[in-house]
């Protein structure tokens, strides 16, 4: 139950899914956090009620993609709790089959300022303050998607290139004590997957058994519990890698 003691964390797209997950995690584990999404009402909604059973938790609206924006909630990180120790990168956007074709310039650049560009913002923004914690740490959710293909252009591309940012990144500021490593999550059910997902509760299993070797798709929390490991004093010799939790869906 306390193994964030004392730690400061901004976790980005934490309206819901993922984020959410990984940010009452957090908060759970003794971290002060300060949530931040593009959907401030629907995040609002459970940060306040997560605040109400004591959790040390606030909010802010936020576009990734928005420098001003990055510099605000690292300000606002700092007028609430004074440091800023993890950067959980987790925003993201995706639609399936958006193939070469079917894509314009403009989607392209979307897709990669959000699930991309966003990341090396957030590092930017950030790192004199992840300087100053000695134990600094930042987790990138990329995805599986930006490890083979089969998931459209764009959306594979900005994974891809999250999870090179994160290696570069990591050995960029070893030398400051900040370790960076990114998760790779396979089929999570969040809002992103659960309209695109099959309606049928058999036929969305029957999918998932046949694309996955657990045989069902991955709860939120499950990827949350690997970002609480990185962003963790836990890892402490841990920087520059790829944690797949994808139910063994690369495996194969
Ligand atoms: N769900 C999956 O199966 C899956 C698999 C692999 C990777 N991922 C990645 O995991 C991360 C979390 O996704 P999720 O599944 O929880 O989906 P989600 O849609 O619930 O969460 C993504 C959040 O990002 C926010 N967001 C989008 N654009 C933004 C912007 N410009 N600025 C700020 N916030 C913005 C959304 O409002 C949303 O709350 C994403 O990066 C996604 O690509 C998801």
């Amino acid at each position: 139950m306390n193994r964030l003691p004392n730690k400061v964390a901004i976790v980005t797209g934490a309206a819901g899914g993922m984020g959410e997950s990984i940010a009452r995690l957090f908060a759970e584990e003794g971290a002060s956090v300060l949530a931040t999404d593009i959907q401030f009402e629907k995040m609002n909604a459970w940060v306040q009620e997560a605040r109400g059973q004591k959790l040390p938790i606030a909010c802010i609206g936020h576009d990734v993609t928005s420098w001003s924006d990055w510099q605000k909630v690292v300000e606002k990180a700092l007028q609430l709790y004074g440091k800023i120790d993890i950067l959980v990168n987790n925003a993201g956007v995706y639609q399936p089959l958006e193939t070469t074709e079917g894509t314009s310039l403009e989607r392209w650049n979307k897709i990669l300022a959000i699930n991309a560009t966003s990341a090396f913002l957030g590092a930017k923004a950030a790192l004199p303050h992840l300087k100053k914690s000695g134990k600094g740490a930042i987790v990138n959710v990329s995805s599986i998607a930006g490890m083979v293909g089969g998931n459209g252009a764009p959306y594979s591309a900005s994974k891809a290139a999250m999870r090179l940012l994160t290696k570069d990144q990591a050995v960029e500021f070893a030398s400051f004590g900040i370790r960076v490593n990114s998760i790779h999550p396979g089929g999570v059910l969040t809002p992103m997957t659960e309209n695109i997902l099959p309606a049928d509760a058999l036929e969305r299993s029957a999918m998932m058994k046949a694309m996955c070797p657990l045989g069902r798709i991955g709860e939120a929390i499950e990827i949350a519990y690997g970002a609480l490991f990185l962003a963790s004093d836990e890892a402490s010799y841990v920087t520059g890698t790829e944690l797949v939790i994808d139910g063994g869906m690369t495996a194969r």
